[in-house]
């Protein structure tokens, strides 16, 4: 049975005293219990290590929302995947959409940071999903498929287990436009058709495929209802504790 997942993207969300105060909230909430599902936080770099501790007797597992392209060295700013995983990291969110649009991050160099991420034994949570105009064009199919194809379908089937996927549509994201449950489901069963062509069944099914956008309280367990979601990623609800609560609760 492949692994169900809830992860928060808190973006460039609360400053470090406020990431505490919320990593607290959900670990005292969630200590001593078995979630149903793997829960995990992504956080803005400066939080990992510090929330690193907060959580470590807690189910709730560490993500990055990024990382360099590059190993070390000479780049002003960057973040190399080996930091990521000295601050007791488990994941690392590649390919959101905010950062293809934002800072022009394309397939090539998605599939560099992935391989980074992947040496340095993060596990990755690669985000794929189309616009609204490739949407309204019927071409959500292709433009996933070219996601896959270009960042991670080099990948080996031993380095592809790390992986889970998000399919985050961008017109759902922080908009308040979710995917039906049917359109979510449709997309996840294509993409685990596609993973069947190139890895073979057996991983096709034990891959955890998220879904992303406006995904919240209120409608996450009609989402999670279908057979291919295996969980979300979830960005403005997961920055208050009751809301993520509910939403790991639905799965
Ligand atoms: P929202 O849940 O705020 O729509 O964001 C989704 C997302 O981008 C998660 O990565």
């Amino acid at each position: 049975m492949r692994k169900t997942m809830v992860a928060g993207n808190w973006k460039m969300n609360k400053n470090l005293q406020e990431g505490v105060a919320l990593a607290q909230e959900l670990t005292s909430a969630l200590k001593g219990t078995t979630p149903r599902c793997e829960v995990v936080i992504g956080t803005p770099f400066i939080h990992l290590a510090t929330v690193a501790q907060v959580i470590k007797d807690s189910p709730i597992r560490l993500s990055a929302e990024n990382c360099s392209d590059k190993v070390s060295g000479a780049y002003t700013g960057e973040v190399s995947a080996e930091m990521v995983k000295s601050t007791g990291a488990e994941y690392c969110i590649l390919g959101h959409s905010e950062r293809r649009a934002y800072y022009h991050e394309d397939n090539e160099l998605l599939k560099e940071k992935v391989l980074r991420a992947l040496e340095n034994g993060l596990k990755v949570i690669f985000c794929i999903g189309e616009v609204k105009e490739e949407r309204e064009a019927g071409k959500q199919n292709e433009v996933v498929k070219s996601q896959l194809e270009g960042s991670l379908f080099n990948l080996s089937d031993e380095q592809f287990a790390n992986i889970t996927l998000a399919y985050e549509p961008v017109w759902a994201i922080g908009t308040g436009l979710t995917a039906t449950p049917e359109q979510a489901q449709e997309m996840h069963a294509y993409i685990r058709s596609l993973l069947a062509s190139k890895y073979g069944e057996q991983r096709a099914n034990d891959t955890t495929i998220l879904y992303g956008g406006s995904c919240n309280a209120k409608n996450a367990a009609e989402l999670f209802a279908n057979p291919d979601v295996d969980g979300g990623l979830i960005g403005g609800a997961s920055l208050k504790a009751p809301d993520f609560l509910t939403i790991i609760n639905a799965r």
